[in-house]
């Protein structure tokens, strides 16, 4: 995937990257949703429901939406909960505020916890969670295994991580059209709806320094998950990651 010298320099380093990434989001929060329905085809709406369908939730589950953005898996949660007739618990987690605002107008009265935080540091105790889900977050986050430890410490004994991103395809011919698809499908995303076609340009540049599926599911085991792995969606372009936090 060629280099975008543009964006690559600001967010080589963790602090630039947190800042770049969070008035990245400041500004395209408005139109968050309608971009993410037009890159995908509605496609992640799909995705979304089957990750949550893997995190088998059940009654009085603690979940957190970390990275939540404006609120859609925790909003699907809560839809399974009304569904299967079982109380649960929706917390979202973000370090964006004009990201939660959105969210938080999107979300009304329906139940979540809105809380400002970085993954690297949450602002939450340790064993709060039954169930962390991260949609299309890890690739934004700085010190990678860092948060997966945060996430770890967050989670109960026998909880469960599960998250969704763009993967790295491993069929070396759709690996190069799904780049080269990325590489002008943002620039365009981004002039029509954000009259600025370098907005969504991040999105090949930070895929291009993420590990991908296989390597997360190597840090998560390092890191101390347990009964790691991933499912590949659309011949590995997108991938569920998942992993345990140990029940002793
Ligand atoms: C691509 S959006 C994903 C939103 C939503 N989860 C979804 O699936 O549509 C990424 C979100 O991650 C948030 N984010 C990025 N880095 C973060 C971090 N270190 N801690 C918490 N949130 C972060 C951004 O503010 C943004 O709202």
């Amino acid at each position: 995937m060629p280099l975008n010298r543009r964006i690559s320099d600001q967010i080589d380093q963790p602090k630039d990257k947190r800042e770049y990434v969070r008035n990245l989001f400041a500004s395209v929060s408005s139109k968050y949703d309608l971009t993410n329905d037009i890159m995908s085809l509605g496609l992640h709406r799909r995705w979304k429901r089957h990750l949550v369908a893997l995190a088998e939730l059940q009654q009085g589950h603690n979940v957190l939406d970390l990275a939540a953005g404006t609120g859609d898996l925790g909003r699907e949660v809560l839809a399974v909960g009304t569904r299967h007739k079982l109380d649960l618990n929706v917390t979202a987690a973000d370090m964006t505020p004009e990201m939660i605002q959105v969210g938080r107008e999107r979300t009304g009265s329906l139940g979540t916890k809105w809380v400002a935080g970085d993954a690297v540091e949450l602002p939450f105790p340790d064993e709060s969670f039954d169930r962390v889900l991260i949609g299309y977050g890890l690739r934004n986050f700085t010190e990678l295994e860092a948060c997966l430890g945060e996430i770890l410490r967050c989670l109960a004994r026998g909880g469960r991580l599960l998250t969704l991103d763009f993967g790295h395809p491993p069929m070396p011919l759709i690996r190069r059209c799904y780049y080269a698809y990325l590489n002008t499908s943002t620039r365009i995303v981004g002039w029509a709806i954000h009259r600025d076609p370098e907005s969504y340009v991040y999105i090949p540049e930070s895929l291009r320094r993420f590990p991908g599926q296989r390597e997360v599911m190597h840090m998560m085991q390092t890191v101390g998950y347990e009964t790691c792995g991933f499912e590949e969606l659309l011949c590995g372009t997108m991938a569920i990651n998942f992993g345990n936090r140990p029940a002793n």
